[in-house]
């Protein structure tokens, strides 16, 4: 019989493999049991399948383990941090670069740079670090991002897009004068890996642009984000990803980047920015919390290998197999009516726990107690990204209550197989199956700052 369908693969094959270990339902009680019901404190030998985190857990190409034993590990002014910061005028188009250890250490870096106590930054939702170093710095998040990014089953296309109205009223209220920068990620973590598009980021600009206010990017996925556009946005569709990546930083004024998600490596960062007064601070305070300002806190090897995953995380073929895997799970349990946030998102696939668990009041953590169970029924690890993540007003000591309660399933770039994918959505299936018999949880140990990393739990 002719095949309905021609399919695609991955455009690599496999040169190293990395043994897992499929555990027992009575070793993952026990495991789960002693990590508090967070799959944070789990050890990741009891994990078979890791869907925890597509950050730093990536795959790397030999040409960048190749970069690996070119290292130059000088003090000051190793040759990988020119590659490094040539690679980012080249493809992301910023004029000055300055390495940190991951994303938080240029979002702390700029955040002390440009925020003063009393300040109000915007942005297309918060994301956990992003948000805590502004506020640390006396600023005050105001998420402007459209109202569709808080329903999981709405189907806009770019629900990381900006609300423009909610961000003139912003600036109306507060003042240009209070409003250091717009912050912007591309995609949007938090709303479940949702795209902005083109159009919209250049109408943020241009109203931005009338008050003099600057544009920081979250450039954490910014591969992934052109990827959508480039497949989704009219007129983008004869575009290289490469060109539109470009063209979104093109857009903005400063970007901070956690390398360990688009760039294909396993730590880095980078903040980099156009505004010369801006770099010469970011130059002082990087050897203040990082090192050097020609390592921040990388060595030499790795900073090679974030250059040359920059260079690869912009290629078609690379970003249409990579989300095209995610795409594949997501739509998987979407198939099955597995309530899952839609459109799927870049990085992963987000089970809608309120759907799935609608017995479970928020306050009894849905999304941590599904978390757990699907862990205990198949080794499967993925995260909450729901009120456990969102914590506490800064002001008031309430619980947000975040509208999208969720589970991620994050998908590390090059590491698994499309039968991983069928394992994942198979033991997903199964829980839902037996979703009346999940209990809800009891936060006994809260830790002060983002406590999801380290809170513990019992079931009710
Ligand atoms: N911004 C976004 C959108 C992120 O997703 C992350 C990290 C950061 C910034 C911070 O970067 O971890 O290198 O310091 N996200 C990880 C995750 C933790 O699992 O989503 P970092």
């Amino acid at each position: 019989m002719k095949p309905t369908r021609r399919s695609w693969a991955e455009p690599f094959k496999i040169k190293v493999v990395e043994h897992v270990r499929l555990t027992t339902p009575e070793q993952r009680l026990r495991a789960i049991t002693q990590a508090g019901y967070n799959t944070f404190l789990l050890r990741s030998e009891d994990v078979y399948i890791d869907l925890l985190t597509d950050s730093g857990t990536n795959a790397m190409s030999d040409w960048q383990w190749a970069g690996m034993m070119l290292g130059d590990e000088a003090y000051a002014g190793s040759r990988n941090f020119y590659h490094l910061e040539e690679t980012v005028r080249r493809f992301y188009g910023y004029r000055y670069v300055i390495p940190t250890h991951q994303g938080r250490g240029a979002e702390h870096i700029l955040s002390k740079i440009l925020i003063k106590p009393g300040d109000v930054i915007p942005g297309n939702m918060y994301f956990t670090t992003t948000r805590l170093h502004q506020e640390l710095a006396g600023g005050t998040f105001h998420d402007v991002i459209i109202d569709e990014a808080h329903d999981p089953e709405n189907e806009h296309p770019f629900k990381g897009n900006v609300d423009l109205d909610k961000l003139e009223a912003l600036i109306r209220r507060y003042g240009p004068e209070r409003i250091p920068y717009v912050s912007i990620g591309a995609t949007v973590n938090m709303a479940g890996g949702q795209p902005i598009s083109l159009e919209n980021l250049r109408a943020v600009r241009a109203l931005t642009a009338r008050h003099g206010i600057r544009i920081v990017l979250d450039g954490t996925r910014v591969a992934e984000n052109a990827y959508f556009i480039q497949q989704r946005e009219p007129g983008q569709a004869g575009r290289s990803v490469a060109d539109i990546v470009k063209e979104i930083c093109s857009l903005t004024d400063a970007c901070t980047m956690s390398a360990k998600k688009d760039a294909l490596v396993n730590i880095g960062g980078f903040l980099a920015v156009n505004d010369e007064t801006i770099y010469e601070e970011a130059r002082n305070l990087v050897v203040v919390y990082e090192g050097l300002h020609t390592y921040g806190g990388l060595a030499g090897r790795d900073m090679e290998a974030v250059a040359r995953g920059i260079e690869e995380s912009v290629q078609d073929d690379h970003i249409r197999a990579r989300v095209g895997q995610v795409l594949y799970l997501g739509n998987k349990m979407r198939d099955w009516g597995i309530p899952i946030v839609v459109p799927i998102g870049g990085h992963g696939v987000f089970l809608d726990a309120r759907r799935f668990l609608p017995h479970i009041p928020q306050e009894h953590y849905p999304a941590q107690a599904l978390t757990a169970a699907i862990y205990l029924d198949s080794g499967v690890r993925g995260m909450e990204r729901g009120i456990v993540s969102a914590g506490r007003d800064k002001d008031t000591g309430q619980e947000h209550k975040p509208r999208l309660e969720l589970v991620r399933l994050a998908i590390p770039r090059r590491v698994y197989t499309q039968a991983h994918m069928d394992v994942v959505a198979e033991s997903v299936l199964a829980v839902y199956e037996q979703r009346d018999k999940i209990r809800g949880l009891r936060m006994v140990y809260e830790p002060r700052y983002l406590r999801f990393f380290q809170a513990r739990f019992e079931p009710l």
